[in-house]
Formats: structure tokens, sequence, C-alpha cells
């Protein structure tokens, strides 16, 4: 998979050489490229932002340098190929697993973090027109830029692409995996040693009866969802909890 950022703060996604992205960088798996978004600007002072039309408080990215920007990034891909713009903003749609699951599956992703305001509208009807452009929010919270939700989104996506995660089985007990465990938070985990002060493990765990561990597992994920997430207990399909059920 191929990843652009477009940035005026390319220290920012320096994390992206570290842990899980790192190594999948460093295997060859991703091919991660983070621009400066300065180099596309030809005044003195780089300037990237400017005054809203309209007033108000706050700057708002100038559209001509991220036009630059993308079109030589749009231009070096191979021919026919045609990248995913993810453009992280609050106003944007909600980054779930399922999200993260879409990205992965493919071939080019091009992520645009914002600061001050926002970039100019035309920016993203320019492009929308063309490509496939999300608009993506990490949650109700507003940051000062978009660096680290490109940050959590990268490592969102790139733990799912196959040859990643040394098994490929351990996201599909993810809290949000599509499918599995519905909409359950994942439960408690435990390792060695048996006892630590004074604490021992669940019994069960150590019972060897693999069908007594799941249904423990199952019920503690219950649990946990419903003290720290109703909201998900309520979009949760009783029949597909059986079905998990008689497949353990
Ligand atoms: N930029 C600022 N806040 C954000 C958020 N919550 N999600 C995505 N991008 C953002």
């Amino acid at each position: 998979m191929r990843l652009d950022v477009v940035t005026i703060f390319p220290e920012y996604l320096e994390p992206l050489n570290l842990s899980l992205v790192g190594k999948a960088r460093a295997r060859g798996q991703l091919d991660v490229r983070v621009h400066d978004l300065r180099k596309f600007t030809h005044d003195r002072h780089n300037t990237v932002d400017d005054t809203p039309y309209g007033g108000g408080p706050g700057m708002v990215m100038k559209p001509e340098p991220w036009g630059e920007a993308l079109d030589g990034i749009i231009a070096s891909g191979e021919a026919g190929e045609r990248p995913t713009l993810v453009v992280p903003t609050p106003s944007g749609r909600p980054f779930t697993q399922q999200l993260a699951v879409e990205l992965s599956g493919k071939p080019w992703l091009v992520f645009t973090p914002a600061r001050y305001e926002g970039i100019d509208r035309r920016v993203i009807e320019e492009y929308g027109e063309r490509f496939d452009v999300r608009e993506v929010s990490i949650g109700d919270y507003v940051l000062a830029g978009g660096e680290a939700p490109v940050l959590v989104m990268v490592e969102a996506v790139a733990r799912l692409l196959p040859g990643v995660l040394g098994n490929a089985a351990s996201h599909q007990d993810d809290s949000f995996a599509p499918g599995r465990m519905e909409s359950l938070l994942e439960g408690p985990v435990y390792t060695k040693p048996p006892e630590w002060r004074g604490r021992s493990i669940p019994e069960v765990l150590l019972s060897g009866h693999h069908g007594k561990i799941a249904r423990w597992r199952r019920d503690e994920a219950f649990r946990r969802t419903a003290a720290n997430r109703p909201d998900l207990i309520e979009g949760c399909d009783p029949a597909a909890l059986d079905k998990h059920d008689r497949r353990i």
C-alpha cells in the first residue's frame, strides 16, 4: 500500500518510522511519503493560510499550495492508479473499524491534515469530482490539526494489511471487528505469573476447557460493553451472539 501525507509539520509524522508501521515500511509492505506543504508555496514567507471570507476568527488554508501538492502526488502514480483522499476534519464522517477495514483494501491513500480552521472548500470540491474523497473525524473533539488523526488512522489501517501483524487471527477478536464479536468490546486479559500481589487470575483460564473459556470471554466482553458503551449493547443482535455461542 502507498500512503502520502501532505502537512506543514512533516516532523509530526516521524512516529510512522516506529513500531508496527515502521516495520511494515522496512519490509516494503508500506510505501509512506511525507510532503511539506510549504514547498508548494512561492512567496518569501511560504504562506499557507489567509483570513476567511465573510470574516470570523482564525485562518483558512489557501487552495493553491494544496492544489500543487496534490497534482504532483497524483501525477507521480503509476498510469491509471487513483488514490483515495482522506481529509481529517472534526466535521467529517466518524472513523470506525469498518472504515479502517475498507481503507485497508485500497492500494493508495493520500492524507491531507489541515491546521487552522481547515482547507478552502474548493480543494475538496475540485478533487471530489475526480477522486474518492473521504472527510473523516476521529472523534467528537477538536484537535489543533489533522496530523494526530493521520497517525491514528494509519496505525488502524496498517495493522489490518496482510502480513503486518504477526498473528492474522488477532484482529478478528478486536473490539469493533466487523462480524466476529458483533459490537462487543474486548474483555480483560492476563499473563504470567498466575499470582501477583495476592491477586490470582480467573480460574477458568487455567481449566484448559476451550468452550468454557470462550463463554467466559464473551460474558466479560458483554459486562465491559454494558459498563463502558451501553450504546453498543443497544445495537447488538442477540441472534448473532447466540450463533457465536453455538460455534464455541
Ligand atoms: N482535526 C481536528 N480535530 C479533528 C478530529 N476530531 N478528527 C479529525 N481531524 C481533526
